[in-house]
């Protein structure tokens, strides 16, 4: 099973979408006016009102806030449960705003803000004022709010309401700093790549640092590790991916019972498993449809490629022999086709079957333009499992659903109470595989809700019976729903910075 050999036709379904058009420009205007709103934050903090680049920016706020309040009669930004909602809908953010939500976030936090209302009949001077004051406090105390308010009061600013916040908004911490990581090693990964096609040394001592921490976030808050996974940032496949396979390694590996010290090299191993990817053309990598026979040969040198490219590395000897080993290795199935050829099983590197099993799951779960269909997690699982033995070394198939479960962490499923819900994290009890603990996104009549984190394996107290069952995994695609949202929006709900990171 090759990354493009998976084209089943005519399996695409379009089912009934909550999202449409109509959706998409909703929140495009909520991330405009988030963005300007985040700008003008900032330059108030430096200059005063009477400022040139204070005014240009705050007349492009302006501008979107006046659109917004005509069309829908309020213009509004909340925090709740550390998820940024405009107009009482939730924002979504990746990979790119993700800085941008977590700054606002903070700004309304310092403030015990919990949200900010602009009413129509507003006018550029009062939003200037508000905007003046609104940036101005750097610490947060107990008086922050009334403070506040007593300030746009004396500033005569009438058009704008603010709400205090509640005392539910608690900081978590643990979850931020993995979200973080998660950036921090896209954008190291990001910069190796760069500078690797400049021909400049990539810091390999900092990518052994990443894994460390990796290695140690995984040890820590595994459940949550794997939720992040489910970000598919479509722009910046390669390097998504190669994160995504080197955590997903690293915890397999850990459920293989490697060491630490094997772990942190099969984190390296596999986060740079796609580095001679780098040399393939773009145009062969997004290519859309099947590739022709001279396509497919550029596309199968990338382990060349990229063994090579790790070989001629200056730091060479700090980084794991075995890296070289998974990027020649790791399109080369069990039954030894795939490519490049080989003609000895045991000669195929252990860390190297690890990463193929990854390497197939992140992918297949990835919408890419070539491929009709992107499969569920569980659909994923029980594919894959048809190629155990053939495709996947068994014993780390096995160990690998496993570990993720019958309903991995970030399915959606719906239960039988007729609420929908994102499978946050797997019951520990072997005998409960089928009872995850799952956050509930709808209530029983299908809205959206930002619910509770229920366990499946809780019983009615009255009638012993269990409150909730999975009835079904439902495919996100077809309900508008970005599962990672949901992670992103835990980890931005963490007040407190820094961490093991
Ligand atoms: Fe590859
Ligand atoms: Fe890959």
């Amino acid at each position: 099973m090759d990354e493009k050999d998976l084209t089943p036709s005519g399996t695409e379904t379009q089912g009934p979408r909550t999202t449409g058009a109509e959706s998409k420009a909703f929140q495009k205007s909520g991330l405009d006016l988030l963005t300007r709103f985040y700008i003008v934050d900032k330059v108030a903090k430096i200059y005063d009102t009477k400022n040139d680049a204070f005014q240009e920016r705050g007349r492009l706020l302006f501008e979107v806030l006046a659109a917004v309040l005509k069309s829908d009669g309020e213009a509004s930004l909340r925090v709740r449960h550390g998820v940024l909602l405009f107009n009482g809908v939730r924002l979504k953010f990746g990979v790119g705003t993700y800085g941008m939500f977590k700054s606002v976030i903070e700004e309304f936090r310092t403030r015990n803000v919990e949200a900010v209302t602009f009413v129509p009949g507003i006018t550029l001077e009062e939003l200037y004022a508000f905007m003046s004051v609104f940036a101005k406090r750097e610490k947060k105390d107990e008086a922050s709010f009334d403070q506040l308010a007593a300030d746009l009061d004396a500033a005569a600013v009438s058009h704008v309401e603010i709400e205090k916040m509640s005392a539910e908004e608690i900081p978590q911490g643990l979850h931020e700093s993995s979200a973080r990581l998660f950036f921090l090693s896209i954008v190291h990964l990001k910069e190796s790549f760069a500078r690797d096609q400049r021909n400049e040394p990539i810091k390999i001592s900092t990518t052994r640092r990443l894994m460390q921490s990796i290695y140690n976030h995984i040890v820590e808050d595994e459940g949550f590790v794997y939720g992040l996974t489910n970000i598919k940032n479509h722009d910046e496949y390669t390097l998504n991916h190669s994160v995504n396979v080197c955590l997903l390694a690293t915890a397999l590996g850990r459920r293989l019972g490697l060491s630490r010290a094997e772990l942190v090299d099969l984190g390296m191993a596999a986060f740079f498993h796609d580095l001679g990817k780098t040399e393939t053309p773009l145009e062969i990598l997004n290519k859309p449809g099947r590739l022709t026979d001279d396509e497919r040969d550029i596309m199968e040198m990338h382990p060349f490629h990229g063994a090579e490219r790790l070989a001629l590395l200056k730091e060479f000897r700090r980084l794991p022999l075995r890296a070289i080993h998974v990027a020649l290795e790791h399109h080369i199935k069990e039954d030894l086709s795939g490519y490049p050829r080989y003609f000895k099983k045991d000669d195929v590197n252990l860390f190297s079957k690890i990463v193929k099993v990854v390497d197939v799951f992140d992918a297949i779960t990835t919408k890419r333009v070539y491929r009709t269909k992107d499969f569920t997690r569980a659909e994923a699982l029980s594919l894959m499992l048809e190629q155990s033995g053939t495709e996947f070394n068994p014993v780390i198939l096995k160990a690998f659903v496993n570990m993720m479960g019958v309903f991995p962490i970030g399915t959606l499923v719906a239960l039988t109470t007729g609420e929908m819900a994102i499978v946050q994290d797997l019951n520990p009890d072997p005998k409960l595989v089928l009872r995850p603990s799952v956050k509930l996104i709808t209530d029983p009549s299908g809205a959206k809700i930002d619910g509770e984190i229920v366990d499946l394996a809780e019983r009615d107290a009255a009638s012993g019976r269990f409150r909730r069952t999975i009835a079904t995994a439902l495919d996100p695609s077809k309900y508008g729903i970005e599962v990672a949202d949901y992670f992103l929006a835990e980890a931005a709900s963490a007040v407190r910075p820094g961490g093991s990171t």
